[in-house]
């Protein structure tokens, strides 16, 4: 990881302005660039002071997406940084953990402005059916049996016209969404972890079933004719929702299923998926 420059420095600063008292709950740091601000938190995972550690990188020269992918992100043109959140051992597996982090992020657009944000099961955060933000959620289980989860969030702020994104036509930026110039970065990290450490305070205590009701409210598959694709197969059904602990559930053939991983498409009635 290279040092905080100083305009990391300066972000820093507005970052903590903005999230006033909050920001003693925050270590954060603002770093120029470094892989995967996902990795480097997995790699040396900070020692737990009490205080959520979250690293933001301009640039990220190997950003991971979930199931393997690579992720693309621009400096300036998009938020890029992971928290680590520190599970107590007496805390429910953390299944819908991905859920309740998507959900926060929805809130926060929600909170700047932006028009019809959906959630795409577990954590994709759209627009219009476009995908603005990917969440990538690993887990770190500790010596004592605690567990600590690495958080990462990409948001697209405003790609630049000659951006090259795979499965470009799917893919919107928070300029786009909000038809105007979008926040400054620390501003919307602000927004954005203000509403995690609220979503993530509540999980931790009553876990995914208390966020399952504001999760569904915003469903972009509810009640639509889905594809679950993982690695070696795919199953066809109706999406019905979520369980409590954050599983899809999905209306097949052979019943009602509880989906744990996959890639959900949309498919369209009698033909074969977009
Ligand atoms: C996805 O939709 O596939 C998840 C994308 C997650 C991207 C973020 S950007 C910050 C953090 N660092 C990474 O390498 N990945 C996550």
């Amino acid at each position: 990881m290279s040092a905080t420059s100083t305009s990391g420095s300066a972000n820093l600063a507005q970052a903590i302005s903005r999230l006033g008292p909050l920001a003693t709950r925050f270590a954060l740091a603002w770093t120029d660039a470094c892989t995967s601000t996902n990795s480097v938190l997995m790699e040396r995972m900070p020692a737990d002071d009490g205080t959520v550690h979250v690293l933001v990188a301009d640039r990220q020269t190997a950003g991971r997406g979930r199931r393997g992918r690579q992720w693309q992100s621009w400096p300036e043109g998009s938020l890029t940084f992971s928290l680590a959140w520190r599970f107590a051992a007496s805390t429910p597996a953390p299944a819908g953990l991905s859920l309740a982090a998507g959900l926060a992020v929805a809130r926060a657009l929600e909170r700047i402005g932006v028009p019809g944000v959906q959630l795409k099961w577990p954590n994709d955060v759209l627009v219009n059916g476009e995908k603005l933000v990917g969440i990538l959620v690993e887990l770190q289980p500790a010596r004592d049996r605690s567990l600590a989860a690495v958080i990462g969030i990409g948001i697209n702020l405003s790609l630049p016209p000659d951006a090259h994104v795979e499965h470009h036509a799917g893919v919107t930026d928070l300029a786009r969404a909000l038809e105007s110039t979008p926040p400054s970065r620390p501003a919307l990290l602000a927004y954005v972890l203000a509403e995690l450490h609220l979503l993530l305070d509540t999980y931790s205590v009553a876990g995914f079933a208390a966020l399952k009701n504001a999760w569904e409210q915003r469903n972009a598959f509810a009640d639509l004719p889905v594809r679950i694709s993982s690695d070696h197969e795919s199953t066809d059904g109706t999406c019905l929702g979520v369980d409590d602990d954050g599983a899809l559930l999905l209306d097949t053939a052979s019943g009602v299923q509880r989906i744990l991983a996959g890639d959900v498409s949309l498919r369209p009635l009698g033909g074969e998926t977009a």
